[in-house]
């Protein structure tokens, strides 16, 4: 890290700035104390690596003055958590509507937070028309359309897009599950939906997002990575990995790093792009953000909302406020596993 990108900082303390004017001058940071300045929120500490920290967010709750305050706070990006899903963008064939998505993208725009894609291929929250669909070449143009007519929306505002959500299928097999688009195009449909994204907004990141890739011996993890690895092979654009993380009371699997960096070495992005964790035990969370900060290419966290009462695990509290918007336990752990220090435990100057 460049220390004097450190200097930009809030609360900086002065020993701090004394201690980065040593490095600067001496270029060295041999016997020079760790008077590292931390920042005091998700978001600009998890900048001071370049990466992002997000949360999922919901149109309807931006009049709600606390959720306001902590998302302006604490986070550099978002995720409309249901607002660009198909359903919502394009509810009957070639009638769009962009009210509530528009709403999230303006006001993060207005906060300066930078904003991911969620999501334009997915079985669920699909409309009936779609998945009636039979023909083969009318589901591909509807499909098509559908792509380029929501990315063009939003065409440069976007980091990076969730193009293909969830394809992949639990249990053992490793194959793409039973869908309309599957059954109607064949598994070449992920392929035809990235193609469409990277001709409509060349500038976006391109990911394939799904949940339960989080083991690395699961078969359903395996058949993720044996396509990314076929799409980089083969020329197919894609950018990045969205793992979800929706996670039990254990939080991540063991193997999680060793999934991130895997997936990392085949020349994309990795990002944790829905986390949740049951209960929200500190050391889950902690587990969760150490795994990200130690492979260089997880290049960002959203949490999937702010308060346990956002979220659509609600009866498990997995997030990191309360219901009246309090910090838990796990928001420090979160802040100090980015590099942070929880202003309670910061040392004096
Ligand atoms: C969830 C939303 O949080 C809920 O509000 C909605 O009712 C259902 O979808 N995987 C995804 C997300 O990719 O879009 C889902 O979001 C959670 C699972």
């Amino acid at each position: 890290m460049n220390p004097l990108k450190r200097l930009g900082l809030r609360r900086t303390p002065v020993t701090s700035l004394l201690a980065a004017a040593v490095l600067v001058a001496t270029g060295t940071a041999a016997a020079v104390p760790d008077t590292t300045p931390r920042a005091s929120t998700l978001g600009a500490q998890a900048a001071q690596s370049g990466r992002y920290f997000g949360t999922a967010v919901a149109a309807g709750k931006l009049g709600d003055g606390t959720y306001t305050g902590i998302l302006g706070r604490e986070f550099n990006s978002v995720t409309p958590e249901n607002e660009m899903k198909w359903d919502a963008t394009e509810p009957s064939r070639g009638s769009f509507n962009f009210g509530p998505a528009d709403q999230i993208v303006n006001g993060a725009t207005a906060r300066g937070q930078r904003v991911r894609g969620h999501t334009l291929v997915w079985h669920s929250q699909l409309p009936g028309w779609v998945s009636s669909i039979r023909d083969a070449n009318t589901l591909r143009g509807v499909m098509n359309h559908h792509i380029t007519t929501v990315m063009n929306r939003y065409k440069g505002r976007i980091h990076s897009w969730d193009v293909v959500n969830e394809a992949f299928a639990d249990g053992p097999s490793g194959q793409l599950r039973s869908s309309v688009f599957r059954d109607v195009l064949g598994d070449g449909f992920i392929e035809q939906a990235f193609r469409t994204a990277r001709s409509t907004d060349p500038a976006a990141k391109l990911c394939y997002n799904d949940y339960n890739i989080e083991n690395w011996n699961d078969a359903k993890t395996q058949g993720a990575y044996r396509m990314v690895r076929d799409f980089k092979a083969r020329g197919v654009p894609i950018d990045c990995v969205g793992l979800q993380a929706h996670f039990g009371a254990g939080g991540p699997p063991a193997s999680f790093q060793t999934t991130l960096s895997n997936f990392a070495a085949l020349g994309v992005d990795v990002q944790i792009t829905e986390l949740d964790i049951a209960q929200a035990s500190p050391t889950a969370y902690a587990n969760t953000v150490r795994a990200c900060m130690n492979v260089a290419r997880c290049t960002g966290i959203t949490v999937w909302g702010i308060r346990d009462s956002d979220s659509w695990r609600s009866g498990e509290n997995p997030l990191l406020f309360d219901r009246n918007g309090n910090k838990k336990p796990a928001y420090n752990a979160v802040l100090t596993a980015l590099g942070g220090t929880p202003a309670a435990t910061r040392r004096a100057p």
